[in-house]
């Protein structure tokens, strides 16, 4: 976080002398519900090249040649063609065969294009690799070429195709300066006919220096969140368009060259913004999400199909496509396999599968999502035989169930006392909404029922009428988030959406996280959940205004938390408003130690934005306050959300 260190008292002249500070009682002795280390957490979806071409960090687009134009995102050149006869991998049966003869005047070869260009940096190593056989008599020798923004080449090396039989060949690429829009390119030397497939180039820097590894940039964005809850693989790519592309996990897992791709349902269902190269690899699977979960300290939320498509996004085919209840065992049995694939001993099939991939250890999964937007009684129905057997057989696994795509209404009206029917540990609901929403409904949760399940405000968004990540936005969120940790004794979960978006490859926004090839940028709202990530505490402490939540009251909004850990207060404050505020916030019961310290979030302009060319526009600023006995004098300048911490004695 940018450090600038603000006055206290240079702070305190721009504030209207005279205006009587707001006084806010937090009771220290009366420590109230626990904060569920899940509560601020991620929500990952390949939607806006979020995985392939974005978080997955494979630079080469279509390097199985299984798009349905096999050779989508590359340019042939000289002979080629595309094959399946003897494939090296039988659930991605496409190759391509290259022939060069003295005849062949262009030479033979490929470019990829990787995803809008591949960003390539000066003296850092790219891993190729690739399975190829000879066909000719002789070792056929082949150029493995980085070209730069202009066509230039800026890294080259051969490898020499000898066997007959497919083989795995590899070697390290360094560039000789720094592209954005590079290409790869390989290129037959010598005279004869090979067999290619699985082409790849990986950076060597990974997040942790993993094979089939993740962007680096963006996987350490992910951790800076420190989120208590990863859910993943979606949003509506879970149920797919039709059943059959539905995201089915098997698919995800095993030796990567293996993973049968799918089509990506972003690649056309905004019709204004059509990707007709967007294809899910299953490079970035299950194992790998599950992995990234451990890696970050986040529960892993896995949600699979309940046996329907999307009945939300769905303009292109049968938003009712559904299994038959009596055919349903199969999906079931996915939801049992996927629990032994993540917990289950090494002796199991697919536990020792996890093990061969290298986790023998357990992922210690917790949480299941059976479904994703579904609603009505086809849902209803099938998260019932769900229900019957996870039940049953897993009773230590929490289970999600849906209220539907909206807020409110009929669906949500339908769903909600139907999971209570069904005691469903908790209920995912989604909100994508106008700023206003947000500050309207700081008080959402105040009055939900305490008995039943537990609330996952699993996809949230302020859509501001531009569908900017601006300031406006964020702050909203910030504000409505207020009311979320107030009601931490109903609401275990919530992850904004979507995550990611790739700046030229964007299907929907906003978004937590935008990036190109070469550089990712923090929104605004990326820093809310920053910061009530990092500063979530453990247990929730009364805070009222005159007698009262503060919850929009002047336009300001606040929550405290106690941090049994650190033996520490958490002030979260919002000042929506266009007025500067003073405050006094009297921690009663408590002995402080010392200043009030932490962060803000500020700026005069509502339509503020951080971009690719200027990502610092709105950062948190470090902040202090004073406390004097046990009272924090503050001032919360307008448009402003911050996070003070208090140690006490
Ligand atoms: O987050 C984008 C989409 O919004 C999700 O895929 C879906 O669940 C929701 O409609």
């Amino acid at each position: 976080m940018k450090t600038k260190l603000l006055s206290t008292f240079l702070l305190g002249c721009a504030f209207a002398a005279g205006a009587q500070p707001m006084e806010l009682q937090v009771n220290v002795k009366e420590i109230g519900a626990p904060i569920q280390p899940t509560m601020y957490g991620i929500f990952f979806e390949d939607i806006n090249f979020g995985a392939d071409g974005g978080l997955y960090a494979e630079l080469v687009k279509n390097r199985s040649f299984e798009f349905d134009h096999p050779l989508l995102g590359w340019e042939p050149f000289g002979q080629i063609q595309v094959l399946d006869k003897n494939p090296c991998f039988d659930q991605n049966p496409h190759y391509v065969q290259l022939t060069k003869t003295p005849e062949t005047k262009t030479g033979t070869g490929l470019v990829n294009e990787g995803f809008f260009g591949m960003g390539f940096k000066k003296g850092e190593n790219y891993r190729f690799s690739v399975y190829a056989r000879n066909l000719s008599e002789k070792p056929v020798r082949m150029a493995v070429d980085l070209i730069g923004n202009d066509r230039e080449l800026t890294a080259y090396s051969s490898i020499e195709i000898t066997d007959k039989d497919w083989k795995r060949y590899e070697l390290v690429l360094s560039p000789n300066r720094t592209d954005d829009r590079g290409r790869l390119r390989v290129l037959l030397l010598g005279d004869g006919t090979v067999d290619l497939d699985h082409i790849s180039l990986f950076p060597e820097k990974t997040w942790k220096g993993r094979k089939n590894g993740l962007r680096n940039d963006l996987a350490q964005a992910l951790a800076d969140l420190n989120p208590g809850v990863f859910r993943f693989p979606g949003g509506c790519i879970v149920e797919g368009t039709t059943l059959e592309t539905r995201y089915n996990w098997k698919h995800s897992v095993g030796p990567v060259e293996n993973r049968p791709i799918n089509i990506n349902r972003w690649n056309y269902s905004q019709g204004v913004r059509r990707f007709p190269d967007y294809y899910q690899s299953y490079g970035m699977g299950f194992y790998e999400m599950f992995l990234l979960s451990e890696d970050i300290g986040a529960e892993p939320l896995p949600v699979i199909s309940c046996g329907l498509a999307c009945q939300f996004e769905n303009k292109y085919a049968d938003p009712q496509a559904m299994v038959p209840i009596k055919e349903l065992d199969c999906y079931i049995q996915d939801a049992l396999d996927l629990i032994e694939f993540a917990n289950g001993d090494t002796t199991t099939r697919w536990g020792k599968l996890r093990a061969e991939m290298g986790h023998p250890a357990p992922f210690n999964m917790k949480y299941l999502g059976v479904g994703n937007e579904q609603w009505g009684e086809i849902y209803v129905e099938r998260l019932t035989e769900f229900l019957k057997v996870l039940r049953e057989k897993h009773p230590e696994i929490k289970i999600i169930g849906s209220s539907g795509p909206f807020k409110d209404g009929e669906y949500f009206d339908y769903l909600w006392p139907e999971m209570k029917r069904l005691q469903v540990d908790l209920v995912d609901e989604h909100y994508y909404n106008a700023p206003s929403f947000f500050y309207d409904n700081a008080k959402r949760y105040d009055s939900y029922d305490r008995e039943g399940p537990k609330v996952f405000a699993g996809e949230y968004a302020a859509h501001h009428h531009t569908r900017k990540n601006n300031f406006d936005a964020a702050l909203s969120e910030a504000a409505f988030m207020t009311g979320l940790e107030r009601n931490a004794d109903v609401v275990y979960m919530a992850t904004y959406a979507p995550l990611f978006a790739h700046v030229e490859g964007w299907q929907w926004k906003p978004d937590l996280i935008w990036f190109d090839s070469m550089k990712s940028v923090k929104t605004p709202n990326y820093y809310v959940q920053q910061l009530y990530g990092q500063n979530a505490g453990t247990h929730v402490l009364p805070l009222t205004y005159e007698g009262q939540p503060l919850a929009g009251e002047r336009k300001m909004y606040a929550t405290a938390a106690f941090d049994e850990n650190t033996n520490e207060i958490i002030l979260k404050i919002v000042n929506a408003g266009i007025d500067n505020r003073s405050l006094k916030v009297y921690l009663n019961g408590a002995r402080p130690a010392g200043q009030a310290q932490g962060f803000m979030l500020q700026s005069d302009m509502l339509e503020a934005e951080n971009t690719i060319e200027t990502p610092c526009t709105v950062v948190p600023e470090e902040r202090t306050a004073t406390v004097r006995d046990n009272v924090v004098e503050l001032d919360a300048p307008k448009q402003s959300f911050q996070v003070l911490r208090i140690q006490l004695q």
